[in-house]
């Protein structure tokens, strides 16, 4: 059976574009007859989830937050292997052995630390590498890490993402040229081509960068609010619209079915009311998370359960990456 695994980084609440783009698409997979592990990478939100922005309890949440969510939207981890990467030490000690076959120059042209250096490059900045700290420079390698202690076959990601799954390859290659062709599993990157691109709530793309995102299980109340709050223009009520222009039609098709988008399409062309459009938006934003939101809400009200869970696929996990690290071990001449 083919293995995949993906990793989740605590960074933010999560939010409708991350159900549509990313969860339920690895969900689904999950069921497709494929071995899956999915784990929440709490040691890579570390680079950025500390002070002086954030404290101790952020992170926490923030780690609880995504794993509620995942299990509310259907992830069943007595299928899929569910984890959190800090509980499985393995993966650190993999990560150095990595480090010290990895290049330097492959890390300054690793786009999330090439994109922050090119930056104040362009700024002037005397010191391009001020306020970047090692575990940014290091962020793929702990990335290859994750990967290869698995024997890992499939890596669903984002466009983003590629990147860091090839520098996984090099490194497996570097290793496997050392050491001998068996050492570690190639891993590709699997980008899901289909994946609904989701707008926020200001037109561009929904993310937590651009402050634009309609939380997953938000309050009714709060969610309605956000809503509301969906940029549109002055054209008045009963005039004709595009839905393709619009930001709540584009919302909406993610979301729903192709008759129900049919029907809204067409009162868009008959002349809607923005404020018919949000409040039809919203009401179809309820039918499409209200269940999931009375499982989250349970599910986050009892944390010791989510942790519990965590650890015990954890425990799986190590059995593998445990096997993974004494292969490398034996292979490099460490220990006995
Ligand atoms: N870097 C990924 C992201 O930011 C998260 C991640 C960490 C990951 N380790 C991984 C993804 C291993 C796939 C495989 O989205």
């Amino acid at each position: 059976m083919k293995r995949v695994l993906t990793g989740i980084k605590p960074t933010g609440t999560p939010h409708i574009g991350n159900m549509l783009g990313a969860i339920r698409p690895a969900i689904e997979l999950a069921s497709s007859g494929l071995d899956a592990m999915y784990f929440i990478a709490d040691y890579h939100a570390l680079t950025t989830v500390h002070p002086p922005k954030y404290g101790a309890a952020d992170l926490k949440r923030l780690t609880l937050e995504v794993a509620a969510t995942w299990l509310a939207l259907g992830l069943d981890p007595s299928t899929t292997m569910f984890y959190r990467q800090s509980d499985v030490p393995e993966l650190f000690e993999l990560a150095w052995v990595l480090q010290c076959f990895t290049p330097k120059g492959w890390m300054n042209k690793a786009h999330a630390y090439k994109a922050v250096a090119d930056a104040a490059r362009a700024a002037g900045e005397t010191d391009v590498d001020a306020g970047i700290n090692m575990g940014v420079y290091g962020y793929p390698i702990l990335m290859a890490a994750d990967i290869l202690a698995f024997d890992i076959d499939l890596v669903p990601v984002g466009k983003d993402q590629v990147q860091h799954v090839e520098i996984a390859r090099d490194i497996a290659q570097r290793l496997n040229h050392a050491y001998g062709a068996d050492l570690l599993r190639m891993p590709s990157a699997k980008i899901d081509e289909d994946a609904q691109l989701v707008p926020g709530v200001d037109g561009r793309k929904m993310s937590k960068s651009y402050d634009n995102v309609i939380p997953l299980f938000a309050p009714s109340k709060k969610l309605e609010k956000v809503v509301k709050q969906i940029a549109t223009d002055s054209t008045p009520p009963e005039a004709p619209k595009d839905p393709a222009t619009s930001t709540i039609f584009q919302i909406y098709r993610a979301l729903a079915r192709p008759d129900e988008v049919a029907a809204f399409a067409e009162r868009y062309r008959a002349g809607i009311g923005w404020g018919d459009a949000k409040k039809t938006l919203f009401e179809r934003i309820e039918v499409e998370i209200g269940e999931a939101r009375t499982r989250y809400d349970a599910l986050i009200a009892d944390p010791g359960a989510i942790d519990e869970l965590l650890v015990a696929g954890a425990q799986r996990a190590r059995a593998i990456a445990g096997a993974t690290l004494g292969r490398v071990r034996r292979a490099i001449g460490i220990g006995v």
